[in-house]
Order: structure tokens, then sequence, then C-alpha cells
């Protein structure tokens, strides 16, 4: 949050003075200081306020995550496993098997900056390709959104995505683009590291409804990145608000 916070002060600050990123949490380190985009949550929609503004450095120091609250660092750990979703079958396959525990986060991060940095670079605001680092957050989104105006039931915004990640690839499973055995080890991977996010079916329209705020959309097309296959992502796949309900709805299948 404070990457974000600080690049959207310093972008507006006399017109854009040099900074310099030093991130502390896991989900910093990998993804919100990497790549010069700040998004600051305005009126209760994510990310509303937000320049492009790159850092003169960033300083990425892993022992800042000895004294970082698990449930944080899982939340980081969210797009890192996103990384490898879109971009590398190969490590998703070996961290699958090996599971959550890790004794050293430095190759990890290392490994995670460079992927975002490759696709960043390729397309540095955003108007093609780096969308697909947008895996898991059209859902994800709507979700923390929705519940960041329910006192009480706010969650971390990895915990939303890893949330969207599974609802993004059952879309992609009926769009005939991801297999039942595919979306079968994301679900199990991630169940094994995150809670499951509790809310009602009844709300899932609610929370649907809630994705036509995404900044991707154009007018009320809601646009989403799937994956085809593990590994390889494709983005500006027109999804319905319906489609995003059944897919919280197969989510909520899986609560019980
Ligand atoms: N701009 C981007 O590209 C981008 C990418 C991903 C996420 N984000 C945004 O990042 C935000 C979440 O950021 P975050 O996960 O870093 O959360 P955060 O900044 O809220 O930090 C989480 C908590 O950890 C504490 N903390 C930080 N470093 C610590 C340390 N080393 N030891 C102990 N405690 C520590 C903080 O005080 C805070 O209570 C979300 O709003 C998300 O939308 C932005
Ligand atoms: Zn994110």
């Amino acid at each position: 949050m404070v990457t974000d916070l600080g690049g959207f002060c310093a972008a507006l600050y006399k017109r854009g003075i040099r900074f310099v990123q030093v991130p502390t949490t896991l989900l910093a380190q990998v993804d919100a200081s990497v790549g010069g985009k700040t998004g600051i949550d305005f009126q209760n929609f994510k990310n509303q306020l937000g320049v492009f503004q790159t850092p003169a450095a960033v300083f990425i120091e892993p022992r800042f995550l000895n004294t970082l609250e698990p449930r944080q660092l899982k939340s980081g750990y969210a797009e890192v496993v996103k990384h490898w979703l879109i971009a590398d079958a190969a490590a998703f396959e070996h961290h699958r098997r090996t599971g959550f525990f890790v004794d050293e986060w430095g190759p990890i991060i290392h490994e995670s900056v460079l992927t975002k940095e490759r696709i960043v670079a390729a397309d540095p605001l955003e108007s093609g390709l780096r969308k697909v680092l947008n895996f898991g957050h059209t859902v994800g989104h709507a979700l923390e959104s929705y519940l960041l105006s329910q006192p009480g039931r706010e969650i971390l915004h990895g915990e939303a995505v890893a949330v969207g990640m599974i609802c993004e690839s059952w879309i992609s499973i009926t769009r005939g683009i991801l297999t039942e055995e595919e979306l079968d080890k994301i679900e199990t991977f991630l169940f094994s590291v995150f809670e499951k996010v509790q809310f009602v079916t009844l709300e899932t329209d609610a929370i649907a409804e809630l994705a036509l705020q995404d900044k991707k959309n154009a007018g009320s097309t809601i646009n989403c990145t799937l994956l085809e296959g593990i590994g390889n992502a494709i983005y500006d796949q027109p999804v319905s608000v319906d489609e995003i309900a059944s897919s919280l709805r197969y989510y909520h299948r899986l609560l019980s």
C-alpha cells in the first residue's frame, strides 16, 4: 500500500519527483514496486486513482519478510502464483509439488520480478500484453471491493486474487481453453495455501456487478484475462456479469 501511495504522491508533487521504493511486504517486492503503476482505492472501489510513475530504483531485501505476518506473506504469494500461472508452467508444477513451505525467499522473489519486468518492458503502459498481469483480478477486485464495503469482512488483496484465479480458471474451462485437470491442480494448490473466503450465493450477483467498475473494460463489456493452459494467459477476453456470477457460484460450491 505504501509503494502505491508513495509513488502516487511522488508523481504529483511538483509534477513528479524522483523516488526509490524499498518494499517490505512480499506483495510489494514481487508486484507493487515493479512496473511503475500506482493505484489508490477511492469510494470503496479498487485502484480508481493512479498514474504511471517509474521509481529511480527498487531495493529488495528478503529479510524484511522475517517479521511479516504469515497471512500477509500468503497474500503476496498469490501474486507469485499468478506469475507462474500466466508465464511459467514449470515453476508452477515445481512449487505445486513442494507446497507453500519456503526457506529462502530470495530466488522466488527474483524470478517473480523478472517475469513481471519482462511483461512490463514489452508493454509499459498496458495497451496490450501487460493486461495478462490482471489474471485473477477481474473477479478478485470485485470480491475485494464488495467485502471492503462490509465492516468486519475485509480480506487482503492476495486472498481476493486467489479466489479470482480459481473463478477465472473455471471461466477458462467453460471456454474450452483450460482442462479440468489443470483447474484441479490450481484449486488444490491454492486451497492448500489460502483459507476459503466465505460469502453466500445470494451475494454473487452483487459481487459480479462490481466487475463493471474495472478499468480494463470497454463500455459495458468486461474484459478479463483467462488461461489458455497453465503458463499461458490471454487478455481482453469479454466475459459477462452472469459468467462472473456463475464462477463465484462454482467457488461457493467448493466451500462445503
Ligand atoms: N501498484 C501495483 O502494481 C500493485 C500490485 C499489486 C498490489 N497492489 C496493491 O498493494 C496493496 C497491498 O499491499 P501490501 O500487501 O504490501 O499491504 P500493506 O502495505 O497494507 O502491508 C500489510 C501490513 O504489513 C505491515 N508490514 C509491512 N512490512 C512489514 C514487515 N517487513 N514486517 C512486519 N510488518 C510489515 C504493514 O504495516 C501492514 O500492516 C493492495 O491495495 C493492492 O491493490 C498494487
Ligand atoms: Zn494484484
